[in-house]
């Protein structure tokens, strides 16, 4: 598929990026009362400015495969940018991995204290479900709307990212084999990416089969941004990271390049994600925007 180069690539990335910060911002609980401190932590969390990755994934999906109506699918974009921040203001709590930084500022539970922090992920969790099913009874097309609630449901859950969460919280400590490595790295990072390429399509109608290939994508990219996470946590630096550096080694945990090393680190990463370009050409439909950016995330500093 055709790439763009990189002045259309970042151009239409940033442009895109702030309609997507937009539509969180419109998308946050307007009816508040004396409840306003959790709309505040919500906010706090899920405005701090992070690549928005994954509603970006699920429109330009959408995008692929003929979808045109673009308000049609905000609430589903809001929906999973709120289900990960959630799951990012509980893996920083102290239960967790007791993080005090997060995208350049403090974490939420520090912000607002341990329960606010417990319950503002709490909140988003529920309120991307609210958002979600309000926008597929609203949508066109409400089965399609279904098939994408019952994506989000499933890859945000047992089945996907809370159960890799599970196992990597219950074997940290423990040298991991790669067998142990491979599914934490697929559900708790590879299922909401998933979540975004099937979602995106089952919204603009894609069938089974299209949606199979679709996961399989997901899936890649998934493991290709988990290995580039390891990589940058040894050679980027805070101030890039907005998150301190170093602390897999810190924490002893074992990750792609703990077990494989640097080299084969990088190397699977290349892999992975041309794998994924060469599934997405074998797909119908054209979005070189999107072919670029599986390939910018490979370069990724952040
Ligand atoms: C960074 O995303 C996040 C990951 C690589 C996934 C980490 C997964 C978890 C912490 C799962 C936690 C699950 C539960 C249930 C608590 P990113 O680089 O896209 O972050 P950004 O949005 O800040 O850019
Ligand atoms: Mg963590």
């Amino acid at each position: 598929m055709r790439q763009l180069n990189s002045e259309e690539f970042e151009k239409e990335l940033s442009e895109r990026v702030e309609k997507i910060e937009l539509i969180l911002q419109e998308a946050l609980p307007a009816h508040i009362t004396m409840q306003k401190t959790i709309r505040d932590a919500m906010e706090y969390s899920l405005m701090a400015g992070g690549k928005r990755l994954r509603p970006l994934l699920l429109s330009e999906t959408y995008r692929l495969f003929g979808g045109e109506d673009m308000q049609q699918i905000h609430p589903f974009m809001a929906a999973l940018e709120m289900i990960h921040t959630y799951s990012l203001v509980h893996d920083d709590l102290p239960a967790m991995d007791n993080d005090e930084y997060r995208r350049g500022r403090k974490t939420t539970h520090i912000v607002f204290g341990e329960d606010m922090g417990i319950l503002a992920g709490d909140a988003l969790l529920n309120y991307a479900y609210e958002t979600a099913v309000k926008g597929a009874a609203a949508c066109g097309q409400p089965e399609r709307g279904l098939k994408a609630l019952e994506i989000l449901s499933e890859k945000a859950g047992v089945y996907g990212m809370v159960g890799g969460q599970v196992v990597d919280v219950e074997l940290t400590g423990k040298p991991l084999e790669e067998e142990q490595l491979d599914f934490i790295y697929r559900l708790k990072t590879g299922a909401l990416l998933e979540a975004a390429f099937m979602s995106g399509a089952a919204l603009a109608g894609a069938g089974d089969e299209e949606l199979q290939r679709m996961e399989r994508i997901g899936c890649l990219v998934g493991q290709a941004f988990q290995i580039q996470d390891d990589i940058l946590d040894i050679v980027s630096t805070t101030e890039e990271l907005g998150k301190p550096v170093g602390s897999d080694v810190r924490n002893e945990k074992t990750t792609y390049v703990s077990l494989h090393g640097m080299d084969a680190a990088k190397k699977a990463v290349e892999e992975y994600s041309q794998e994924a370009l060469e599934l997405l050409d074998s797909v119908r439909g054209e979005n070189p925007f999107l072919a670029t950016l599986i390939t910018a995330l490979i370069h990724r500093k952040k």
